[in-house]
């Protein structure tokens, strides 16, 4: 049973399969229809969701499957009864699970005992689906991945950081993630990434420098500066994270040809501009679209 619950769950070859078929589900959107039936796809959101609801939801439908919303607060997963139990009765009413919920021994947990493909829809400390749309984003702007460089500035140890690090690596980009002291990637997940990126030409990398992290970069992004559960700590970042901030002078050091990210929600006038956000080289409306062609891809890959 394959889930993806992490970035590297894909190897350098599957994550460029899973990217392809994106491409050809996007081209022909109602072509594939691997959870006809229709298939149960369970969507559970223990934090706040727009696009990843909207996006699984739309891409669950176009699949010829049934998107069965949960909802976190309700279903109180872990406190009104176990995540096992939550699994075992959910892997008997669905063919897939996707979670978004708060530390990854949650969805692990889930995974172990749900006897069906789980997919991570945000955790505190990854979120594959937005990299994987992210990817695919990319390829259409830049034409390929392959050594290209993306930089990342702002909350480095966050998931964003970390799932930059991990599926930049595997398509062969060379990944700088920058933010302040204190604030770097989780050690193992940046080992994990230079071993990945070992076997693909590309590189990963901490820069304590915003400045040095988006010189000559092909993809400069950015995430909030404060991720769902960190919201007490919103006034302290705020001051701290300011030479972080994607503005034109940083966007103005990549490369002439460099592209904005945002996988949203966005602050304009915090860790973004409105003038970038908004501006001719952001793609972050298409970053936001191409969540349903990425995760309809992962969704048939792995029934396959
Ligand atoms: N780092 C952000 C991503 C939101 C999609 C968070 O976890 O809140």
């Amino acid at each position: 049973m394959r889930h993806f619950l992490r970035d590297d769950d894909l190897t350098p070859a599957e994550q460029a399969e899973v990217l392809d078929l994106a491409a050809a589900l996007k081209a022909d959107p109602y072509g594939v229809k691997s959870l006809a039936g229709p298939k149960t796809v369970a969507i559970i959101f223990d934090k706040a969701t727009l696009r990843t609801q909207a996006s699984f939801a739309a891409g669950v439908a176009e699949l010829g499957g049934y998107p069965m919303i949960v909802d976190g607060n309700l279903a109180q997963i872990g406190t009104r009864e176990s995540i096992a139990d939550v699994a075992r009765v959910l892997g008997r009413q669905a063919s897939v699970i996707v979670w978004r919920t708060a530390d990854q021994s949650r969805i692990d947990e889930m995974a172990a005992y749900a006897g069906v493909p789980v997919v991570n829809a945000l955790t505190d400390q990854f979120h594959p689906c937005q990299t994987l749309a992210d990817l695919l984003t990319i390829r259409e702007h830049l034409g390929a991945t392959t050594g290209l460089t993306m930089a990342f500035l702002g909350d480095a140890a966050s998931n964003m950081s970390h799932s930059y690090l991990l599926s930049g690596a595997a398509a062969g980009m060379h990944v700088r993630v920058s933010g302040p002291d204190g604030y770097e990637p989780d050690p193992a997940i940046l080992a994990k990434a230079q071993q990945v990126a070992a076997g693909t030409g590309g590189s990963a990398s901490f820069v304590a420098e915003a400045k040095q992290a988006a010189e000559g970069a092909d993809v400069l992004i950015t995430d909030t500066w404060v991720s769902m559960g960190k919201e007490q700590e919103k006034a302290d970042r705020a001051e701290v994270f300011q030479p972080w901030q994607l503005g034109a002078d940083l966007m103005a050091l990549g490369a002439p040809h460099a592209i904005a990210m945002h996988c949203l929600p966005a602050y304009r006038g915090k860790e973004i501009t409105a003038e970038v956000l908004d501006g001719p080289r952001s793609v972050v409306w298409d970053e936001a679209e191409n969540r349903r062609h990425v995760q309809k891809a992962i969704l048939t890959w792995l029934l396959r």
